[in-house]
This record gives C-alpha cells, structure tokens and sequence, in this order.
C-alpha cells in the first residue's frame, strides 16, 4: 500500500521517512561483509543507498545478495531517508541517502554489459583531469553509445536532451495551436520528389515509381488550397544524404508551417520570430534541470537571443562577409563556412546567435519559391541561423500554376510526377508561405552539441540503419 517516489523527486524534507522506489543498479560498493553501498539510478537521477546488516532488520545475507547484483537490473527499494554527513552534489545525484530496509530484484541485467553508465555519462574534462593524476579512465567513442544506444540513453544528459527534444515539439505545436493554425498528417510515400534534387529514396509502390517524402512540401501547400487557413505538421522527413556529416541525417523529423499570406512574407517571418522566443524561453524556464544535466556532461554558454528577431537581408549579409575580408558570390548560395563566419560577424554587431537572413538569391532555392516582385534575381525566402548554422528553411511559395509548372521545369523536375500538386492550384489559390525546422538541429545548436546523432534517438545516417 506504499506509493512510489521518483529518484528525482527525493528530497531532504523526506528525512526519517519511508520511501519505496524503482530504479536500476548503477554501482555497488560492498565494505567487508556486513555493509554494501549501491547507487539507484531512475530517468537519469541517482540516490546512494545503504544496506547495513544488524540495523533496519537487515541480514548478513541480505548485504551479501545486494553486493551481488549485476548492474543496470531493476530494483524495488523500500528503505528511510536519511542525510549523509558528506552528501555528494550534483546536478542530478541527490543529496539525501536510503537506509535499506527490504530490496527486491526485479528483473536481473546480464553481468557483462558493454556500457557503464557511469563511463558513459563522463565528461571529457573528467576524464582529462584523472589523466593529470595519472588515472586512465575508460572513454565511450560514439559508435559504441550508438550501437547500445538504450544504454547510452541513460545517462544524464541524454535523458536531458530527449526531454528538452520532446519540449521543443511540445512549444512548437502549442504555440501554434494558439495561433488557429490546424495539425495535419500528410503521407510520406508520394509519387515525385519534393525538393528536387537527388537525396530521395526511390522505392516500387505496387509496380508503380513512387519515393519517401523529402518533406511535406507539397501536402503542405495543397492543404492550403483546401482551405485550412494555417496548417502545421510534426513528421518524419527522409533525405539520402550521400555525405557523412556533423548536421545531415537520413532521417529527421520535421517540423514544419504552410499559412495563407495577406500582404508580405514578412507574415511567415513573424510566426518563426514569435514561435522561436516563446521556445527559448520556455526552455530556460521548463528544462532547467535537464539543461544542467546537459552541460554538465558537454558544456556549453546559453543561447544569446533578442525578444525580437533580428532580420538581415541576404544582400546585407554578403556585405558584411565583404567587409570582413570574405568573397562570396552575391547570387550563390552560402557555404558553411560562410554561414558560421557570417554568424560570429552578426554575433559582434548585434549581440545575438538567433537571426533571420531572408531575400535569397532565387537561383540558390526551391522550383516552388516565389521571386521577389522589384527583382525576380531574389526570391520571397529565408533561412534562419542559430551559432551560424541553418535551423530553417521558408518562403512564400508560387501560387499560379502554369507559372509553377515552368519553375518546376526549369529546376529540371518532370512534370508529370506532380501534376496533383499542380492542378491544385488550378482551382483557386491564396497567396502562401511556410517554413520547414529540422527538429534534431534545434536542439543540437541550442545546446551546442556538434553532433546531430547527438539529438537523434536512434539516427539513421548514410552509415548506419541499426540499431
Ligand atoms: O532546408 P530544407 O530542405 O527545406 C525544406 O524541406 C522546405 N520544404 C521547407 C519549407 O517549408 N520551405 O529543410 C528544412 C530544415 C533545414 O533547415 C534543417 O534544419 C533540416 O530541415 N534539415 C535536416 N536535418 C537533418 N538532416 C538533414 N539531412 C536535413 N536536411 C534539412
């Protein structure tokens, strides 16, 4: 009749109360015979306890069964809140103790395991630091934490950065529901490629050419011509990266905004402005405790923002590289290079790492992107940037069908393959424009993790489909 506490929710107001918890063995210290100390690890949070023969009605041979358990099996404790004289600190071990009273076994983990949690929560600086004093300690590369990647999930951090992940959908789709935009579903085996280009995954639908969505692009905007005002939808987007890099999966998710446009693309900008402020700041807010985590084991600053987003013109963005020494074509797209010496440049102009670049040169862009009206070199379109690497990619789209199909051709697209989409516009369309947020890469540079497989659950990249 006793009810749970989480690990994480003990406190020292607990004291001299009985507690029952669940958690897994992380390590077990016995001393001599009558005494073992085990620490409990539950959804990343530790607490030491303390099993003692001849007190807490604790037998001998109950401190030789709990020095004898493997680690990372389950574990029901029932035992009292105590506070240690020395208690350890941490972000997320906690200061009280268990003195054992009963402990249950749940279910046993196999003796060898081929991850220590403890290893693989360390930090590299922990690791230089006992390397000064001569101690070599045991580091996990990433393709081993990828290849037990439940175990690697346990740490500290990474339950932070699964938490702070599943916050940033959670801000994302109630911001705005908050905003009447609708949440679709559109399906991601389609007919035709949706961005063009040769990261597809092609595959026979019964006979038939078909491929996995690049994106929801186009159901996006047929969605628009079906009257919904404001759509936005939280999915999975397959791209067939070829390159092997820091930021590109195969698989993401996106999360992505189509909305009816009634003057200026400036309209999307706003939603991206308001919708990414209320982020941070909910974040800082709501995932203290996992940001900490977070740093503790990769460190990293907090993520210098505006209340108002700052809006640089592409044009303006290229002087500022000129200025700076650095040549870029002014109707090319930008490399990563530039994108990150552009982001320092804003950083020390305008004090923030969160900035929108928009008026891109049309040539750099989607067949779907509309052309600026005074100059059809650039485009209705932006990117926006968070420590000079692209999160987000919109424009307003072009909403005249027979001008699309020409874009469409241009780009060197069949046709065919999207005529649906098309002719949707056929019958009557609004202005548009939306946006696509790639998920992994927010939460990646707002934690400066350099590493997108980081961020991805269980990442698929041109190298990996398992596990
Ligand atoms: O820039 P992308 O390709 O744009 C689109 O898909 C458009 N349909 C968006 C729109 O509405 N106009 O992708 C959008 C975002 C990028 O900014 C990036 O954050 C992320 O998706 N992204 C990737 N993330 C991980 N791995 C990859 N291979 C990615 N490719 C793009």
């Amino acid at each position: 009749s006793m009810t749970w506490t989480e690990v994480g929710a003990l406190t020292q107001e607990m004291k001299e109360t009985e507690v029952l918890i669940r958690g897994r063995v992380q390590t077990i210290r016995p001393v001599g015979k009558n005494m073992a100390f085990l620490v409990v690890r539950e959804k990343g949070f530790t607490v030491q306890c303390l099993a003692t023969a001849q007190s807490d009605g604790v037998s001998r041979q109950m401190v030789k069964f709990v020095a004898g358990l493997n680690r990372e099996s389950i574990v029901d404790v029932i035992g009292v809140v105590s506070i240690p004289d020395n208690p350890i600190k941490g972000a997320t071990q906690q200061e009280v103790e268990i003195r054992v009273c009963k402990l249950y076994c749940v279910n046993k983990a196999t003796p060898t395991l081929p991850i220590n949690i403890e290893d693989a929560a360390r930090s590299d600086a922990e690791i230089e630091i006992a390397l000064q004093s001569g101690v070599q300690l045991p580091r996990v590369n990433q393709d081993t934490r990828l290849n037990y990647r439940v175990l690697d999930i346990r740490t500290p951090a990474n339950q932070g950065i699964f938490r702070i992940q599943c916050e940033v959908s959670t801000i994302f789709r109630q911001f705005l529901l908050s905003e009447n935009f609708v949440e679709i579903h559109t399906p991601k085996l389609i007919a035709g490629s949706s961005e063009g280009g040769s990261a597809v995954f092609k595959l026979d639908y019964k006979g038939q050419p078909a491929c996995l969505a690049q994106s929801p692009q186009l159901h996006k905007q047929m969605s628009i011509c079906g009257d919904f005002g404001r759509v936005f939808e939280i999915g999975p987007v397959f791209r067939a990266e070829d390159s092997y890099t820091h930021r590109h999966l195969c698989e993401f998710t996106g999360l992505d905004v189509e909305m009816e446009i009634k003057k200026h693309y400036s309209e999307v900008m706003d939603i991206v402005d308001r919708l990414f402020v209320t982020m941070f700041d909910s974040l800082n807010e709501r995932c203290r405790k996992e940001l900490e985590a977070v740093g503790k084991q990769y460190p990293f600053e907090p993520l210098q923002y505006k209340p108002k987003t700052l809006r640089l013109t592409f044009e303006e963005g290229v002087q500022m590289l000129k200025d700076s020494g650095v040549e870029v074509d002014p109707l090319g797209d930008l490399n990563t290079e530039a994108e990150r010496k552009l982001g320092q440049l804003v950083l020390e102009k305008y004090g923030t790492e969160f900035y929108i670049l928009h008026r891109y040169p049309l040539a750099v862009r989607p067949f779907y992107t509309m052309p600026c009206y005074d100059d059809p070199l650039y485009s209705n379109s932006f990117d926006v940037f968070i420590r000079g690497e692209e999160i987000i990619s919109g424009a307003q789209r072009v909403h005249v069908p027979d001008y699309l199909a020409e874009r469409a051709q241009a780009c060197g697209i069949d046709v065919n393959t999207i005529s649906t989409y098309i002719d949707s516009f056929r019958y009557g369309a609004p202005p548009h424009g939306g946006f696509g947020v790639g998920l992994e890469r927010v939460v990646m540079l707002f934690c400066a993790l350099g590493n997108i497989r980081k961020t991805s659950l269980f990442p698929r990249d041109p190298q990996r489909i398992a596990p």
